[in-house]
């Protein structure tokens, strides 16, 4: 069995990591393709190193721009890739550009497709990151799905035969990197008490993108800060756009700080009291490092830590985030057996290995 694993952005990084050490243990041969999407070194290089992963045998280069661009040329290129190398099947993880790009391609080249984190659904229907989902759910073959309510959603929509509950493969990852999470460093420099301060992200582009969105969540985390430090690693975009809206001086009384790693991300979690974020992964990853957060977002991907009153929505108002913020200080139950049992990324293998037997040479 030949894999082609596309991975393009941050959040992809991660789930290689486990998944495509796994195929590779299980004796499949993998070529990893790096679409280039993300590529500022703590945006990408610094994933590959402290995750230990293989050097990608493909980067696309393809970098920053719309939609149509990094998805038509990620298309364009990737077909290379695949005529090239004449895979038995791709995977693709999550939900960005690189995912529709590597599924679309798979399609019409006739080549079987895996989608690694398949089945997620939210609101707003035309949310870049839920256009991907839908449209790769629909032209791939084999969708692993991390959690039953993802199984539900595709027998919504009439594609429940193609899904494969595995668990989440980030789940996996946290449970083998544990050991190594580590965000004493970031504290120290930030001169922030472990325990004593909120994590918080924001990087969406309906959140980050119009001034009357992101005005009033800066002016709230401000005014949490004001209690409670509020650490803040920036996203480039979030950066920019603070620079073009001229929002600088909201954000001086809380301690912004370049992206950081995996590892440092995962310490940081680990010591905060609570997360702010309108990030995908990092709200389920809060969960599993037994933090609540409030996800400033009209849905989530992860409906299920909502429905368990573990993780809170809520709207870009200034006055509504702070009152929920203060909510999360609450300890409420933790729902548990979500996301499997961590062996995610070994049933994804062991089921691509029954599926080589299937192949003909
Ligand atoms: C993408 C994914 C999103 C994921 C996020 C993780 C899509 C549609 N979205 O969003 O699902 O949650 O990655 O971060 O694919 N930039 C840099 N350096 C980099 C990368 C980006 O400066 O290494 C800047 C560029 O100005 C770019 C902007 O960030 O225009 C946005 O990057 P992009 O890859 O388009 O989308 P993300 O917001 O990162």
């Amino acid at each position: 069995m030949k894999v082609v694993s596309i991975v393009g952005a941050r959040p992809q990084f991660i789930k290689e990591a486990v998944v495509g050490s796994e195929i590779r243990k299980a004796g499949m041969e993998e070529i990893l393709v790096h679409t280039g999407q993300h590529y500022d070194s703590n945006m990408s290089g610094v994933f590959f190193e402290q995750l230990e992963m293989k050097k990608p045998e493909y980067n696309l280069e393809i970098g920053s721009g719309s939609h149509g661009f990094q998805t038509g040329l990620g298309m364009i290129k990737l077909e290379e890739v695949v005529l090239a190398e004449k895979p038995d099947c791709l995977l693709v993880y999550g939900d960005t550009n690189a995912t529709i790009a590597g599924a679309l391609v798979g399609a019409k080249c006739k080549v079987p497709v895996g989608h690694v984190e398949a089945g997620l659904r939210q609101f707003p229907k035309d949310m870049p990151e839920e256009i991907n989902r839908v449209v790769t759910d629909h032209v791939s073959h084999w969708l692993f799905c991390p959690s039953r309510l993802a199984m539900e959603n595709l027998e919504a929509e009439g594609i429940g035969n193609k899904g494969i509950f595995v668990g989440d493969v980030m789940l996996d990852l946290f449970k083998r990197m544990v050991p190594f999470f580590d965000g004493t460093a970031v504290l120290s420099k930030q001169e922030l008490e472990p325990g004593d301060f909120i994590l918080a992200t924001i990087h969406r582009d309906f959140n980050t993108d119009t001034r009357d969105r992101l005005e009033p969540i800066l002016k709230a985390l401000a005014m949490i800060s004001q209690k409670t430090p509020v650490l803040f690693p920036l996203h480039p975009r979030t950066k920019k756009a603070i620079e073009k809206f001229g929002l600088e001086s909201l954000v001086k009384g809380i301690s912004l700080i370049e992206p950081v790693s995996y590892l440092e991300m995962m310490g940081l979690l680990k010591e905060s009291s609570f997360l702010i974020t309108d990030s995908g992964g990092l709200q389920k990853e809060a969960y599993f490092a037994g933090k609540r957060a409030l996800v400033l977002m009209e849905d989530s991907g992860w409906r299920e830590l909502v429905d368990a009153g573990w993780n809170l929505l809520c709207g870009t108002d200034e006055a509504e985030i702070v009152r929920k913020a203060l909510q999360l200080g609450k300890a409420v139950p933790v729902p548990k057996g979500i996301y499997g049992n961590g062996d995610a990324s070994e049933k994804i293998a062991s089921f691509l290995q029954q599926k080589s037997r299937e192949v003909p040479h």
